[in-house]
């Protein structure tokens, strides 16, 4: 069989000097635990505008569509801001996310135990934590049908619509149980039932999808009690499923419980493809962080958590995930800490490179 394959682009601002970091760690597996990967690098974003004209060429495109996991690092900045909207960095993640129809978003909130005073919530609140948020993220209300600006009587009225059919439903919740049989078998469905009529369908078929799935202990609950909880007890939830908007707000509202953008990762998954694994796109929460860009301040473990994530959903290797988060977790322990970690006296902030260089030594200490 041939090697897993994976798609980087780095992209622009720290995106680069983040993704130099994970290359540090996929080296580090072929050549300590012979784990080879099929690596192959391409533009997006900015840097692909500069290059071609477009922030996504056609080429790189295809690539992706063939490949077994796209690891992207961020995109944009200010010298793209006047930019036509056509051509502008953000459209090159978004057709990435559109052709490869990446229904499924994974946003886990996991906190580690060395970063748990950086919570706005009281320690024993998040130490431990360990969810993981499923946001359905190609419909729903961001691309429902009529939406615009119209006039009306003397006045303007602004129109989106929540549209979500059957089969798009049924796919993320499906996409959500899976998830939650390897993980603690306990799934929370979060819509607005009460006043949504998206909402009861939503309920029902997630109600239907749980039929083939009789290991999983299923609740719903309605959004905004789901937010309620989630900043009261949020270590009651394993797995959490819900629609597009509500879990654009849920899962950055969770995100922060944890701590710092520069920690969060996440996956974008859709359909399986002929091989049996799902089309997959990695990258951080994080953006391309203009402010500190080539400066060697960048935090480079979203990135490096976002590969954990690939190593565990698109090549099962649960193990060698588990190998990598227990790395990081190790080097947090330690007290390495990047610019955006500090918060102790005394401390003092070690640069991106020595970060992922941390990291491999943790992951050579875990033989
Ligand atoms: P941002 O996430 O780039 O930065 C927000 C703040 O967090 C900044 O102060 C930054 O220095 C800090 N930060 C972010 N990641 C960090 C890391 N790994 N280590 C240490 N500090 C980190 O969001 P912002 O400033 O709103 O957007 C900057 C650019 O990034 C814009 O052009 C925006 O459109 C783009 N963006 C791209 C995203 C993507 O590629 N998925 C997501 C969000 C924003
Ligand atoms: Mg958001």
């Amino acid at each position: 069989m041939s090697n897993p394959s994976i798609l980087i682009l780095p992209g622009d601002g720290i995106g680069p000097e983040v993704m130099a970091e994970v290359r540090k760690v996929i080296s580090w597996f072929g050549a300590k635990r012979d784990i080879q990967f099929d690596v192959s690098e391409d533009l997006v974003g900015g840097s692909a505008y500069d290059a071609h004209g477009t922030p996504l060429h056609d080429d790189t495109m295809a690539k992706a569509q063939e490949v077994d996991a796209v690891l992207l690092g961020a995109v944009g900045g200010p010298k793209y801001d006047a930019l036509d909207f056509s051509v502008k960095p953000e459209r090159g993640l978004l057709r990435l996310r559109k052709e490869m129809d990446l229904y499924s978003n994974l946003r886990p909130a996991q906190c580690f135990d060395a970063l748990a005073d950086f919570s706005s919530l009281k320690k024993d609140v998040v130490a431990g934590l360990d969810i993981m948020i499923v946001r359905e993220l190609t419909s729903g209300i961001y691309f429902g049908e009529p939406r615009g600006i119209i006039e009306e009587g003397n006045e303007r009225v602004g129109i989106n619509t929540q549209r979500y059919t059957e089969s798009e439903i049924e796919r993320v919740a499906r996409s959500a149980f899976e998830l939650a049989m390897r993980r603690g078998k306990k799934l929370c469905s979060m819509e607005k039932a009460n006043v949504m009529e998206s909402g009861i369908l939503w309920r029902e078929v997630v109600t239907e999808v749980s039929k083939d799935y009789p290991e999983v202990e299923l609740s719903h609950m309605y959004a905004d009690a789901g937010a309620m909880q989630l900043c009261r007890w949020p270590k009651q939830f394993d797995v959490i499923v819900t629609d597009n908007l509500f879990g654009d707000l849920l899962s950055d509202a969770a995100a922060m419980l944890t701590g710092s953008l520069g920690m969060l990762p996440s996956a974008s998954l859709g359909a399986p493809m002929a091989n049996g694994r799902p089309k997959a796109l990695y990258e951080p929460v994080h953006g391309s962080a203009p402010d500190i860009a080539g400066q060697g301040k960048a935090n480079p473990i979203a990135c490096i958590l976002s590969f954990a994530m690939a190593l565990r959903y698109s090549f099962d290797m649960g193990t060698e995930a588990d190998r990598l988060e227990a790395a990081v977790e190790k080097v947090l322990a330690d007290g390495v800490r990047t610019a955006d970690l500090l918060g102790e006296e005394g401390v003092t902030p070690v640069s991106t490179s020595e970060m992922g260089d941390a990291v491999v030594e943790a992951l050579d200490a875990s033989l």
